[in-house]
């Protein structure tokens, strides 16, 4: 085990410098004179994927076999804390098995919009729920002896142009719903690293900035660890080094090593602070390689676990006439192409290779159900067939109970592209209607990372989401149907009825250089709640198979305590939900009710339990941002436990003291309209954020080193913009064979800056600079530049990894040793 204090007092600017990058796309740097080894990194939220072949951070290349649990989007429904950190511990075995040191996840950003590309990898729209369930994940993980990397901080809630997009939002907005779920997890769980996210916030790149990982991130919240780029997140390695940001991967070669090093000859860069970014690359180190013995793993356990956990987030959302559960021997008509082509988790860097993946044609067929047949019903890439569908109808009336397997297709949820709307597909619906025509008993099983429309689903007498649900979703499923397991799930985000109704719909994604969060706080059900307007399905809704009353509701000492009674005839399990709003006029706009605390209670028919939530002291705060720090405002709120936001059951007045004298939030000066709105104005908008709104536009003039890549279609150069259009024709070509081509996504995505971040150390700044001078229409100068950047850029290299390796080696007295 390594001392940091005494190896860092014994290492070389050269060897400092170089340990803030990577070695190559999954590892860290090694000092072996130093007892430094290399650790390994690798995704992800859901499922390890360890490389050990070829390396890409997409989920591209194949990954050794691994556990495929549900993900964030459907665990996030369990609002199960120890649920959660069961699994987290599963995948801390799982990667300390296969010799990963650090678990890229779990993901908490976030749901801004339902159409955020990467929304299956997230919690919630809520920071309370999200910031605790991720905080259980990272407890699990790291009990395992491996670090876990909550990400993406902060404010990455949008896939369309994200490594470039910068996110203008106003502090207060910012510190109550976008940095709270962080908070917790940094206060709850201690995580060792941090990953930090691809985007701007607030103008200055969330890797070097300052604002987000000095002063909040390690001054409030004591975050001791390492805050981890986004892969080819770092832009400037010496800005990063001063603002908190610890290590650049994947590996740019040692251009940044270069850059910090020069930086602090120069004195440009202060050596405490690159001091302080190497203490915590080597406590990390330090940290993951204390655990000697892998863990062993229980491959059977482990599915048995994913199983129960997809079977309890899975969400009741509809049971007419009690169709569900099915009792043993019903005879069951089965369609819908994701019968036996599952959707199970998402596209991109989360990808697992799963070990053992089940249909629901099979978990169906090994159940107590009779399953009298299946039937496609549909074309998954969404070309009318009306001969699946006569098939499908002619199967109905064969069966007692006709389930249909709908869900969203692979193209619709990946990493480095938003969703377009929240409609299925229509040949699902036309299956749908024509079933039931013939048929009173149709339950409707989606799978989908997020939420979809669902009006057009109301013929269905039954609804259940079950997200997705891993690789053992589909007996999870069939659990809850056949009643073997309690459907104990609740939505983690509100589904609306319609696209138009989302807070930022006509909004989202922004497409312009910057993206403007000007509904502020009405994000999810504060926005539907304040505003009035009608849902599908609310935050916090599910059903089960038994019913629950809540009685003595008491609000002590900061204390809420209730009795939860089993009043059905089943075991089962509820989710005790207290929402928190102010009920005398408040002096600045609020959203109506906040979800302030949650338990998970089982009991069985008949049983009755006194629930405790503890409200703690995020019930009240709000953060003021003209006194720059959280206040409470003092007088009467109204203290709920209800079902979802907008259904106090019951409810208690407290009363709760001020702690400001007025503060700077009394004299208006940041104040924003009362009513609920989801798009302030140009100047409520400047008047929030204390300053004039950003330009959002795109330059017209040369493209530069930050620019997106997909800008090339505006090239000067006539060449330049035929290379675009190819790609293009590629991109596109891909999405209409329903999966999406994660390369050049993740290049139209990209800045420029990439090709040398990126490419471990082939390319350097000066040969993406040149690259810049083809693109603009230089092309005769430029490629000149770029076959000169290029071999200097190989001999820099060379002369850098050798004066590395004979540092690295160099034998050294340490305190130790002397
Ligand atoms: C993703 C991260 C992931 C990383 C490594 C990036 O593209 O945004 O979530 O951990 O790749 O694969």
């Amino acid at each position: 085990m390594i001392d940091v204090n005494d190896t860092l007092a014994g290492l070389s600017l050269t060897e400092k410098a170089a340990l803030l990058s990577g070695e190559n796309t999954w590892q860290t740097r090694a000092i072996p004179a130093a007892d430094v080894p290399r650790i390994w990194m690798a995704d992800g939220p859901h499922g390890v994927r360890k490389q050990v072949g070829s390396a890409d951070h997409l989920g591209i290349n194949g990954s050794e076999p691994a556990t495929c649990f549900p993900t964030a989007a459907t665990i996030a429904n369990s609002w199960d804390e120890s649920l959660a950190e069961e699994i987290g511990a599963a995948l801390g075995r799982e990667a300390s098995g296969q010799g990963v040191h650090v678990l890229l996840g779990p993901g908490l950003n976030i749901k801004r919009s339902p159409l955020g590309g990467r929304n299956f990898e997230y919690f919630s729209e809520d920071p309370e729920l999200a910031g605790r369930l991720a905080a259980a994940y990272v407890r699990g993980i790291q009990s395992e002896g491996v670090a876990a990397s909550p990400k993406h901080f902060a404010v990455n809630s949008q896939e369309l142009r994200r490594m470039v997009s910068d996110s203008i939002i106003d502090e207060r907005t910012l510190r109550e719903l976008y940095l709270t779920a962080f908070e917790i997890v940094v206060r709850e769980s201690a995580p060792w690293t941090v990953m930090s996210s691809y985007n701007l916030v607030n103008g200055a790149y969330a890797h070097e900035n300052a604002h987000l990982l000095q002063r909040v991130l390690r001054d409030e919240w004591g975050f001791g660890g390492a805050v981890v780029s986004d892969w080819g997140g770092s832009n400037d390695a010496v800005a990063a080094v001063r603002a908190g940001g610890t290590i650049e991967m994947p590996s740019p070669g040692f251009d940044s090593a270069r850059e910090i090093e020069a930086a602090v000859r120069s004195g440009d860069l202060d050596e405490a602070d690159l001091d302080a970014r190497v203490r915590e690359v080597l406590t990390l180190v330090e940290r993951v390689t204390a655990r000697t013995v892998p863990a062993a793993v229980d491959v059977t356990a482990h599915r048995a676990l994913a199983r129960r956990a997809a079977a309890e987030s899975a969400v009741l959302l509809r049971n007419e006439n009690r169709v569900l559960p099915l009792a043993a021997g019903t005879r069951v008509a089965l369609m819908g192409d994701f019968a036996t082509t599952p959707r199970y988790q998402g596209a991109g860097s989360s990808l697992v290779n799963a070990r053992d993946v089940s249909t629901l044609a099979q978990a169906l067929g090994a159940s107590t159900l009779d399953l009298v047949g299946t039937a496609r019903g549909f074309r998954r890439d969404g070309v009318a067939d009306a001969a699946l569908v006569s098939e499908a109808r002619r199967l109905a009336a064969s069966a007692d109970v006709v389930i249909l397997a709908f869900g969203l297709p692979e193209i619709a949820e990946s990493e480095g592209s938003d969703r377009g709307t929240l409609a299925l597909p229509a040949d699902q619906i036309a299956l749908l209607n024509s079933v039931v025509a013939v048929h009173d008993r149709v339950v409707v099983v989606l799978s989908a990372g997020g939420v979809v429309e669902v009006p057009p689903l109301d013929g269905a007498a039954a609804l259940v989401h079950g997200y997705l649900g891993g690789e053992a979703g589909a007996e999870g499923m069939v659990d809850v149907l056949t009643g073997v397991v309690e459907p104990g799930g609740r939505l983690a985000e509100s589904m609306p009825l319609r696209l138009a109704d989302t807070p930022t719909a006509g909004r989202f994604p922004s497409t312009a250089r910057t993206a403007e969060y000007r509904e502020a706080l009405s994000v999810g059900y504060r926005w539907y709640d304040a505003s009035g307007t009608p849902v599908a399905f609310p935050f916090g809704f599910g059903l089960g198979y038994t019913t629950f009353a809540y009685s003595d509701l008491r609000v002590q000492d900061g204390v809420v305590t209730v009795t939860v009674t089993n009043t059905g005839e089943r075991a089962g399990s509820d989710v005790v939900q207290v929402y928190v709003g102010r009920s005398a006029p408040s002096r600045m706009p609020r959203p109506t009710r906040e979800l302030k605390g949650f338990s998970k209670v089982r009991l069985e028919p008949g049983a009755s339990t006194t629930v405790r939530v503890p409200l703690g002291d995020r019930a009240f705060r709000y953060f003021d941002a003209d006194l720059d720090s959280w206040q409470v405002e003092g007088g009467e709120y109204e203290v709920s436990v209800g079902r979802h936001p907008g259904d106090p059951t019951l409810s208690a007045t407290v009363h709760v003291e001020e702690t400001t004298s007025g503060g700077a939030a009394a004299d208006g000066s940041r104040e924003t309209p009362t009513k609920a709105t989801r798009a302030l104005t140009d100047s409520e908008f400047a008047t929030l954020l204390g300053h004039d709104v950003p330009a959002s536009a795109w330059g017209n003039g040369s493209l530069g080193y930050n620019d997106p890549i997909d800008r090339i279609s505006t090239s000067k150069s006539a060449l330049v913009r035929l290379v675009f259009r190819i790609l293009d024709r590629r991109r596109r070509k891909a999405e209409a064979s329903g999966h999406p081509d994660l390369n050049i996504l993740f290049m139209f995505n990209a800045p420029f800056r990439v090709l040398s971040k990126m490419s471990g150390g082939l390319a350097t700044r000066r040969l993406t600079e040149a690259v810049l001078t083809v693109v603009n229409g230089q092309v005769v100068r430029g490629v000149g530049a770029v076959v000169s950047a290029y071999f200097r850029g190989r001999r820099l290299e060379k002369t850098s990894r050798e004066r590395f390796r004979a540092a690295s080696e160099r034998p050294r007295t340490t305190r130790r040793s002397r």
